[in-house]
């Protein structure tokens, strides 16, 4: 080897290993209303997603329409660190995906069948006329999903949704219905894989989308949007003593664009010194829709039944104290 050929591979090291500690280095805080990237530093493609805790990490599950892939899976220990996992659910899971749309997938794990289920807003074709809900199951969070049916909750209209576990083990479903202008809840079956009862229609003709449940002390809160595309609007929530009703007037959070953001989630984060509150956002590019950005800020509480989201340009999150600055 020539001194000349020396000096050039000495060189190309000195950059390889340079990038490779910058790729290995744990990130310590979150930029918000960036792309968050992965261990990988490819951007992360979970959007209107749902988290859930499964032994040591919290799983981050999402849409991601990028190469026609629809549902992503992502782990973290700490929420800020994610490792890709794998696809849930692609077009070719099963014929009725192969033009499918499918948003907000939200995931809850039930213990009397084993089942991880999956519940979605589903769409077929180039609009959002269909206005479906679909459920998909899998015996393991992080291996392909397998699609059940797609359907319309008791024959109405389902659109944006949610998912919601309660602490004695039932399932509930909020999905926008008539054409959005009002919020339909509804009780599932034992096994997750059906609506069993349609309990409450919420703010009839509130035209309410982006639904995320959260439960602190005696209230259930409800933070919702309102309908304006993929553009930003106010956020509003409502509080109830009981999932079924009755919920409170709502009330206005956050600013009048919700910080460029659209809520998907809120993920309780149970620490040794407190217990935060997380609000999830997606920051909506709906040209380039893979490039849409993501929000995580701490909800904070006034009172019991006062919630409130500030600002922050940055996140730090400790899952071990609780605490996030
Ligand atoms: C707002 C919804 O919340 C999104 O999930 C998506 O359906 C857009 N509307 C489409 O315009």
């Amino acid at each position: 080897m020539t001194f000349m050929m020396k000096y050039i591979c000495l060189i190309f090291c000195f950059f390889a290993l340079g990038y490779m500690s910058v790729e290995a280095q744990a990130k310590t805080a979150l930029i918000n209303g960036s792309s968050f990237t992965d261990n990988e530093g490819k951007v992360i493609n979970a959007h209107g997603g749902g988290f859930l805790k499964v032994g040591n990490y919290y799983y981050w599950i999402g849409e991601n329409r990028k190469q026609g892939v629809f549902v992503s899976c992502y782990r973290s220990k700490d929420l800020m660190n994610w490792e890709f996992r794998g696809d849930l659910l692609t077009r070719q899971s099963h014929p009725e995906l192969d033009s499918a749309n499918i948003e907000r997938p939200k995931v809850i794990y039930n213990s009397k069948t084993k089942q991880f289920v999956m519940w979605m807003h589903y769409e077929y074709g180039r609009d959002y006329s269909y206005a479906r809900a679909a459920i998909a199951t899998s015996g393991d969070i992080e291996k392909p999903f397998t699609f059940v049916k797609s359907f319309r909750p008791f024959g109405n209209m389902s659109r944006d949704c949610t998912l919601y576990k309660d602490d004695d083990g039932s399932a509930y479903f909020f999905s926008s219905a008539r054409e959005n202008y009002d919020m339909m809840l509804y009780k599932l079956t034992d096994d997750y894989t059906d609506v069993k009862t349609q309990i409450a229609t919420l703010w009839p003709g509130g035209h309410r989308e982006a639904p995320a449940l959260v439960k602190r002390g005696k209230y259930y809160f409800l933070m919702t949007s309102g309908c304006t595309g993929w553009a930003p609007n106010q956020a509003m929530y409502a509080f109830s003593e009981s999932i079924s009703g009755p919920w409170s007037e709502l009330k206005n959070i956050a600013n009048s664009t919700t910080f460029d953001s659209q809520s998907t989630f809120i993920l309780p984060l149970v620490g040794n010194k407190t217990t935060s509150y997380l609000y999830v956002g997606d920051r909506w590019d709906g040209k380039q829709y893979f490039k849409s950005g993501y929000i995580f800020l701490p909800l904070a509480f006034e009172n019991d039944s006062t919630m409130t989201l500030s600002w922050r340009d940055t996140i730090s999150i400790n899952v071990k104290t609780g605490k996030m600055k």
